[in-house]
């Protein structure tokens, strides 16, 4: 992919969906989650800005909270955005899963790739966002990058009224991943996922799974954190305040 033009016309395009519709209620009271603020600028506008940042990405969906689609247009057209990248901004639905129907619904039929990414991860660098479309571009129906995890993960049961929770199971460590976004999709089989699988799941990749088909994984960066809770936003901060210091990117 060429670093310093539009993709060329025979090269296929690419669009993001930005799911933005959630509340964020685990984040503590106060605005709708993808408008709170960091380094001063609403957490969406780094999220769509991360994926602008691509050459390969020329359009850009952001699926607003149902109510709050003006609002998300007026904060756009407020903050700077590259010029060579389309933006549409469209209502979402009740689940995630929904509102990433409803982005995919809006794309023009010229656009062969997909990325879906959380409005909640407004830090990741391009570099993933590159190798989650290279993969799709070398032939992989559904990509997701994802890191090793530090933590040991169990498994438990359902507790009795006033009891601990029993553990049923540690799954190996070295063969479990803690997966991100962007997950980058071929368009068709992504719309042909969110047709046919209506279990409640919370990646769209694992929909691509329930159809049989194989889903890779490229390396992830620590800085693709999803902004759940309020520490999440202290490292957030502290984050752009490295990138301000080491190359004046904000
Ligand atoms: O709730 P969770 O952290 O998994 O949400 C991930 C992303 O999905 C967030 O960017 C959130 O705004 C979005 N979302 C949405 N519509 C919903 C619920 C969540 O777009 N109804």
């Amino acid at each position: 992919m060429s670093d310093d033009s539009r993709p060329s016309p025979t090269e296929p395009r690419t669009a993001a969906v930005i799911p933005a519709a959630g509340r964020g209620v685990r984040l503590g009271p106060g605005a709708p989650k993808a408008l709170r603020a960091l380094g001063g600028t609403p957490m969406l506008v780094h999220a769509v800005r991360a994926m602008a940042a691509s050459r390969a990405v020329s359009l850009v969906v952001v699926v607003a909270p149902p109510d709050g689609a003006s609002e998300v247009k007026s904060l756009l057209d407020a903050h700077a955005l590259p010029e060579r990248t389309d933006f549409l901004v469209v209502p979402g639905g009740d689940s995630r899963q929904e509102s990433v129907r409803l982005g995919l619904d809006a794309l023009p039929p010229d656009y062969d790739i997909v990325l879906v990414h959380d409005a909640a991860r407004p830090l990741v660098p391009v570099d993933t966002v590159d190798a989650v479309i290279e993969a799709v571009r070398a032939g992989a129906p559904a990509v997701v990058p994802a890191l090793p995890l530090a933590d040991t993960v169990k498994e438990v049961g359902p507790a009795e009224p006033g009891e601990p929770e029993p553990v049923v199971a540690t799954p190996s460590r070295a063969r479990l991943r803690a997966v991100q976004t962007p997950q980058g999709f071929d368009r068709a089989t992504l719309v042909r996922a969110h047709e046919e699988v209506t279990e409640d799941v919370t990646d769209d990749a694992s929909m691509v799974e329930r159809l049989g088909l194989g889903v890779v994984v490229v390396p992830g960066h620590e800085e693709a954190f999803k902004v759940t809770r309020p520490l999440d936003l202290v490292l957030a901060e502290a984050v752009l305040a490295r990138r301000r210091l080491n190359d004046g990117f904000f």
